[in-house]
């Protein structure tokens, strides 16, 4: 459960991101089929976190709102690539059916390429000096596309029916779902303007918990049910997939979560911003249970 503080948070923010669904100029297909899985009602743990991290550093979480619009627009492409029949073929994404379920595979690709796209366009948005935007724009980049999540995404796809190595899975789950967790805390940081050493303390906050993310996903993925997932339960046993629990077992799964969560703690400690919404935060992301 949420504390009010931040469900309140939620709230505006929702109803800006569904403001900026609407104005999307698109043919009128894309424009549904975008709208559908950006609205489908999405825990928003990103936009969240750049919320908490810029509050940290004294400015509002309006400032960051469009740069928590194109990470919830880059995210919700990739969910809704990974869920096609090319991928991990599944028909069931925030308690709905998947997009490519509702409106095909060809517009379910595009809706996802307007997406990302778009992304950047909102970017510009931001009220920040245009060093910045850049600064903000090469890592928005980087964590999103080949050598972040994209590239996180095949060798997720080519790990398929194979036995990994530890730090090769752990690698995978940082390019795949780390990357997108980093960009929240980081671009929020970078328009902040916080001190480069403290960006980059908080990257490795941001790693931590990326990673403790994905572990418990891989861990819902057996223990939780489809109902509180909003996706379908056991998917990855079902594609024999390199997960935490398929290569180490639930306890032993839960005991790296753990290691990650102490690491998490520990740089923000280190940073000196371990305020109670970063910590409660890290505590929703270390014990979600959908
Ligand atoms: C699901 O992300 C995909 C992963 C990176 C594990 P979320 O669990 O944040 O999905 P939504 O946005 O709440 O639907
Ligand atoms: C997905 O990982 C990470 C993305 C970049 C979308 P998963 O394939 O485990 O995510 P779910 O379980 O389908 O949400
Ligand atoms: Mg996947
Ligand atoms: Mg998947
Ligand atoms: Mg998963």
């Amino acid at each position: 459960m949420l504390a009010p503080t931040l469900q309140a948070e939620l709230q505006q923010f929702e109803a800006y991101l569904t403001q900026q669904a609407a104005q999307l100029p698109y043919p009128e297909m894309l424009q549904q089929a975008a709208s559908y899985s950006l609205l489908a009602g999405g825990k928003r743990i990103r936009p969240l976190l750049a919320f908490a991290v810029a509050k940290a550093f004294g400015i509002t979480s309006a400032t960051v709102y469009p740069l928590a619009v194109a990470i919830e627009m880059i995210h919700t492409y990739s969910l809704i690539h990974d869920d096609l029949p090319a991928m991990d073929d599944d028909a069931l994404r925030r308690g709905k059916p998947t997009n490519h379920i509702v409106y095909g595979e060809a517009t379910a690709i595009l809706a996802g390429d307007a997406l990302l796209t778009e992304s950047f366009a909102q970017v510009t948005k931001l009220d920040v000096p245009s060093a910045v935007a850049v600064q903000l724009v090469a890592e928005l980049a980087r964590c999103a596309g080949g050598a972040g999540m994209v590239g996180g995404q095949i060798l997720d796809l080519e790990a398929e029916n194979q036995q990994l190595h530890l730090e090769q899975l752990a690698n995978i789950h940082q390019l795949k779902t780390g990357r997108m967790i980093e960009i929240a805390v980081v671009g929020a940081a970078i328009i902040a303007q916080a001190q480069p050493v403290i960006i980059e303390e908080l990257r490795h906050y941001a790693q931590a918990i990326g990673l403790a993310f994905q572990i418990q996903d891989d861990i819902l993925d057996v223990t939780a049910t489809t109902e509180q997932l909003g996706k379908p339960q056991g998917s990855d046993l079902e594609k024999e997939k390199s997960t935490y629990v398929s290569l180490l077992g639930l306890e032993r799964a839960k005991i790296a979560l753990e290691t990650e969560r102490q690491r998490a703690y520990q740089v923000l400690e280190n940073t000196g911003i371990a305020t109670e919404e970063l910590q409660a935060l890290t505590e929703l992301i270390c014990n979600r249970q959908a």
